[in-house]
Formats: structure tokens, sequence, C-alpha cells
């Protein structure tokens, strides 16, 4: 291909460190699935207002290619040599945050998980991304209880009932253009599907942007009763299931922003004072290592000063720490909140 072009705009982090050196080094590589710098890449070429541009298209792709990788991550996660992962996930109680409901509208938290031994999914082919479905879905039908639920496959859903699933958030909508040019969308519907518990508060999403999008949700505050809701559904799917996971960068993901605990821990909060002081806003949220999207997430607007509030950090960290580290961040912006 050539030393590639980006767009003279683009601000992607890719771009940043791709140097013709580091392109020269590892343009000829092949991971043993056969994904190529080139492929990684392919998405912040053709869409120059990515923020990092680059995706894994297996597990080695983290180590083959890391001459171009570790620099993003060091920069995306803001850490620095010697990293490790360090898991802690333990059950977890903390003060009610919000009891009388006058912000937090609802409480999310996803990790993302991919199956050892497989591709991907920007460049799985279409046989294996069966075989993720048939196994996750298998694993799934061995849930306890409280978050016992069925798995829906898209290829089995109408479009009406398809629609309805979409517009309550339990399905997912074939992925946007930066996922589109990595090669996620192939073959979209085919092997894609969900898994919802009875009470909808228990998600798992299939062959995605990863293997696994694990959720667990529900309409209040108590993030930690969804924290330790999510610890369940891990529990039981781990022991079944082998994930992809690395001592330094812990569990791997399609998109480097999301390795190490691959958690996002938030919050949908309507903040109507502080949506008039955003720099306020803002210096909260960075004090507290908190990011904050639209109403409907990446890349939205926000609606009815209804903001979308969640963990920036997720390498190097625990999943305990990080919740706690929400709560506290959270807190500090509703004690504001009520001050102005
Ligand atoms: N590839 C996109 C970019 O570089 C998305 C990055 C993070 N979002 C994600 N869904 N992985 O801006």
């Amino acid at each position: 291909m050539g030393f590639p072009r980006f767009h003279p705009d683009s601000c992607a982090l890719v771009k940043r460190y791709l140097t013709p050196e580091v392109y020269e080094q590892l343009a000829c590589l092949k991971t043993r699935t056969g994904f190529t710098l080139d492929a990684a890449i392919q998405s912040g070429l053709c869409n120059p207002d990515s923020h990092i541009g680059i995706y894994a298209g297996d597990a080695e792709a983290y180590s083959l290619f890391a001459p171009i990788l570790d620099p993003i991550i060091h920069a995306y996660h803001a850490v620095e040599d010697p990293f490790e992962h360090r898991p802690g996930l333990d059950p977890i109680l903390l003060a009610p945050l919000d009891p009388d409901k006058n912000f937090i509208v609802s409480s999310r938290i996803r990790v993302a998980r991919n199956l050892k031994g497989f591709s991907f999914p920007c460049h799985i082919g279409s046989q294996d991304r069966g075989q993720v479905e048939f196994s996750v879905s298998q694993a799934l039908r061995k849930m306890p209880r409280e978050i016992d639920g069925k798995y829906l496959s898209f290829k089995d859903l109408g479009r009406s009932q398809m629609q309805d699933f979409l517009s309550q958030r339990l399905a997912f909508p074939k992925g946007d253009r930066f996922q589109d040019a990595a090669g996620i969308n192939r073959n979209f519907p085919d092997s894609r599907g969900f898994f919802s518990s009875r009470n909808e508060q228990f998600m798992v999403w299939v062959n995605e942007e990863d293997h696994l999008r694990i959720i667990s949700m529900e309409s209040s505050s108590d993030v930690c009763g969804v924290f330790n809701r999510l610890l369940l559904g891990l529990d039981h799917l781990g022991a079944q299931l082998r994930f992809a996971v690395d001592e330094k960068y812990g569990f791997l993901t399609s998109c480097p922003t999301n390795i190490g605990t691959a958690m996002r821990a938030g919050v949908h909060i309507c903040l109507r004072r502080l949506e008039k002081h955003q720099d306020l806003l803002n210096h909260l949220a960075n004090q507290h290592h908190l990011q904050i999207r639209g109403t409907g997430g990446e890349n939205t607007s926000v609606d009815r000063a209804i903001f979308d509030i969640s963990n920036k950090q997720r390498l190097g960290i625990s999943e305990n720490r990080i919740l706690r580290n929400l709560h506290t961040g959270l807190a500090a912006i509703i004690h504001a909140e009520k001050n102005l």
C-alpha cells in the first residue's frame, strides 16, 4: 500500500504515532490469522475525525504491532510503563448516591470480552463468527435464576420485532462508519444477537464490536447493585468460556481504548444548572477521571440536560477502583449541581 496518507485535518492518534520508520517495520508483518497493519488502520484512514483510528483483528495484533499500538495505548489511557492488569472484581457496597431520584436517571455498566482462540470482529470469518455465537449462546443457557433469560439471534427476528428491541436498546444496530471501515459490519446481521434477562437488567450483546458486551443496567442510581449483578453474570460466563486476556494489557478488545478492565461504568444524569456551567462540569469530570458523552452515547448531543457520565480509565486500574472513583465523582457533581 505504501506509507498511508492520512487526511491533513486528522488528529487521530494513529496518524500521530505512525512514522514512516514504524510503518516500514510493521507493514510486511501478518499475525497467524493473517491480520495486517494496513487492515488495522483502515478505519482511521477512511474517517478523518477518528480519535484513535486503529483496531486489533486478534489477540496477537497487540504484541506484533506493539510499536504502533503501545504509544497509542500510553497516550489514550494516560499510563506509563510499567503498568499491569490488576483486576479487582469484588462485590461492593457504597452509600446511596441519589436516593430521591432527583438527578440520576439510570446506571449502566458494561465490560467487553473476546473469546480466546478466535479473531476479533473486524477480522473474523463467518464460520468462526457462527461458532462464537453458538458457544456464547450455550453458556447463556446456564445463568443463575436472578439473571436468567433468553438469547435471540437477529436472524430469527422480523423487521418490526428488531425495531422494537432496538428502540428499547436491548438489541444493537449495525455499527457506525468507524466500525464499518474496520470490517466489523461484514455479514451483518448474521451470527449477531442479544441475551436479555427477564427483568431486562442484565444483557449480553454477541458479535458487536467485541464477541461479548456484558451489560448490567437499571433505572436507578444504584451503581453498586448494577456492578454486583454484572459480577454474577461475569462469574458464570467466565466459568464456561475462555476470554482473551493478557497479564499486562488485561482483557483484549477490538479497539485499544477498551483494553484493561474493558469496563465502562456510568450513569445518565440530569444536570440543568451545570449544563449552563460547562467549565465547572468539565473540571469536575477531569478531576475525577470521568468522561462526558451526549445522551445517546458516543458522538451524540446532550438532550434535555441529560449527560452520560462514565469512567475514562480502564487500564492499570481495578474494576473496584473505577467504581469507587465514579461514585466519588458523581457525588461531587451532584453536590455542585445542588449548590449552584
Ligand atoms: N475508531 C473510533 C475512533 O478512533 C472509535 C474509538 C472509540 N470508540 C469505540 N467504540 N471503540 O474515534
